[in-house]
């Protein structure tokens, strides 16, 4: 199967609604080549349903950075799948390493989320990697083979088109360190190979993301890299020319 490449932002908790909204106007004026490259943002929850209505029409995609796997109860602060699916959002990153270190949530955690946004039909982001002390030890393989068994435990299937996996090593994460060509190559061939471990062989077409300081300038080395699908992209996705920078790099340079 031939995978579409893919260019997600996550914008954090950063952009008011108006700079939002006007940051996704541009970009659909300047992204021409739309064919080759699926571009997804996620911005905070405030601005999600007027960035839908923004790009209503257009191939863009738009992502929530998080849902709790209740669909509606007592979660002070929390928002369901079946809301977000309300606003016409189509995508939720689960697990990002923010979530994991900052605010404890847990691979079981992590498991339901993914259950309950698969059930309600819309695709997870689903977010992978390991600490520095974790590499350091040598723990690198086994950390990303933990998070993504129990992340992915009860599924009996994964179809390709349904789900995105993003590594994101935590070491990589907003330090301007980006991990090596090689240290992208296996930790992406041993997600595809715990995969297929796990499902058949047709999930080796899930495409798998890398994310950690992606910028303008390391972004045609990482996508030439072997198992590399595409990017989920934190401070370079918030600015204009750089993100479009990348996604035109992406499209001339992801051999597939
Ligand atoms: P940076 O691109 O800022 O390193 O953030 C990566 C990330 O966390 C995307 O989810």
């Amino acid at each position: 199967m031939n995978i579409k490449p893919i260019v997600a932002g996550n914008w954090k908790m950063y952009k008011t609604l108006s700079e939002g909204v006007s940051f996704v106007g541009n970009i659909r004026k300047r992204i021409l080549d739309k064919e080759k490259v699926k571009v997804i943002f996620c911005p905070p929850f405030n601005s999600l349903f007027s960035i839908v209505e923004t790009l209503d029409g257009t191939s863009f995609g738009v992502g929530a950075q998080n849902a709790h796997h209740e669909s509606q109860g007592a979660f002070t602060g929390e928002i369901s799948v079946e809301m977000l699916k309300s606003m016409g959002v189509q995508y939720v990153i689960i697990g990002h390493s923010e979530r994991r270190h900052i605010f404890g949530e847990s691979d079981t955690w992590v498991n339901r989320k993914i259950h309950a946004v698969l059930d309600g039909g819309l695709i997870p982001i689903f977010c992978i990697g390991e600490s520095l002390e974790d590499r350091q030890k040598n723990q690198t393989m086994e950390i990303l083979h933990r998070q993504i068994k129990m992340g992915l435990d009860g599924l009996d299937f994964i179809d390709p088109e349904k789900i995105i996996i993003a590594y994101e090593p935590v070491w990589a994460i907003g330090t301007g360190e980006t991990a090596t060509r090689d240290q992208v190559a296996e930790a992406h061939e041993s997600v595809k190979s715990i995969l297929c471990e796990m499902f058949d062989e047709q999930s080796s077409s899930v495409p798998i993301l890398y994310g950690g300081s992606v910028n303008e300038k390391n972004a045609t080395e990482l996508i030439e890299t072997e198992g590399v699908d595409g990017f989920l992209i934190g401070g370079a996705s918030l600015k204009e020319d750089s993100f479009c920078s990348i996604i035109a790099q992406v499209t001339t340079n992801y051999k597939g």
